[in-house]
């Protein structure tokens, strides 16, 4: 059974790592034996996240703005520099929202939003590859996974307009994508969160209590936890999803599938 989940000797690059949930799955791939390079914006912050998960494995610290196509093409080459000519797992995590009411929802909302969220993945997967051609095999492919949302697959009445539409966007490029790399031994799924408690979330709920109106539309009652995602991550990463592509896999407690 462990044969099936085993990361040993794989690498992976998770945007956004050192913190939320992107943390939660690189604290995973780690876990099951993979290399993990993370991204944060700040340097400090991406420093001490890879040196406090080194002690799960061989964590890299790399620093990264995905504001711009540019910033993207840049972080595949300091990858190739620091992590080697095989990329096994890329996990699409950073992620940016912008919420407001429809009356004053501004135009600024949009270009960093669509950047972060659709722009800068697809720059990253064109820009890796070779290293992701290098790395997967036909029974065992190379993995692109890209974070959507709940919100991306039906309304979440959030006001966050150009974010939900970003994120519908991630799952029709992931599917395009899948249908494009399949032959070159490339998998590419959506995996979509419903709610977790991260920075994202923060105005949704206090240390002791979430927002019962919130709570209420999710039908398993509760928010995610971080072995949910982790578990998720490690499944689609590994030898076990192998076969799984194209997909889009809500982790959601029921919030879109019992919608
Ligand atoms: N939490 C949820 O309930 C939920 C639900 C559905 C989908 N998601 C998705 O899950 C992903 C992670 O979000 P989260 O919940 O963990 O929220 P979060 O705590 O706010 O994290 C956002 C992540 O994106 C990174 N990021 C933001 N702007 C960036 C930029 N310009 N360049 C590079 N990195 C940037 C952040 O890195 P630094 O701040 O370290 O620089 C951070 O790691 C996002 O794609 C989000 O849309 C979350």
């Amino acid at each position: 059974m462990n044969r099936l989940f085993d990361l040993s000797g794989k690498t992976a690059l998770v945007t956004g790592g050192a913190q939320g949930l992107g943390r939660m799955m690189a604290e995973g791939l780690l876990g099951a034996g993979a290399t993990v390079a993370i991204t944060s914006r700040k340097p400090d912050i991406c420093e001490a996240a890879a040196a406090q998960m080194s002690a799960l494995g061989k964590c890299i610290a790399l620093p990264c703005d995905l504001s711009s196509p540019e910033a993207a093409v840049d972080l595949a080459e300091r990858f190739r520099n620091a992590a080697g000519d095989k990329l096994h797992i890329l996990v699409n995590n950073a992620g940016k929202t912008w919420g407001g009411p429809i009356d004053d929802f501004p135009d600024k909302a949009w270009p960093g939003v669509m950047m972060v969220n659709v722009q800068a993945p697809f720059t990253l997967i064109r820009e890796l590859l070779g290293e992701l051609d290098a790395a997967g095999t036909t029974d065992d492919p190379a993995r692109v996974i890209n974070i959507g949302s709940a919100a991306g697959l039906s309304p979440q009445h959030l006001s966050a307009y150009s974010y939900s539409a970003s994120k519908a966007a991630i799952h029709m490029l992931s599917r395009d994508l899948a249908g494009d790399l399949a032959s070159r031994n490339i998998n590419v799924n959506a995996l979509v969160p419903g709610f977790f408690p991260t920075k994202m979330t923060a105005h949704m709920r206090t240390e002791e209590e979430v927002d019962p109106k919130l709570l209420s539309q999710i039908p398993m009652g509760r928010l995610g936890k971080a072995d949910e995602i982790a578990g998720t991550i490690v499944y689609l990463a590994s030898p076990a999803g192998a076969y799984v592509n194209g997909a889009q896999i809500p982790v959601d407690g029921g919030l879109v599938g019992c919608g």
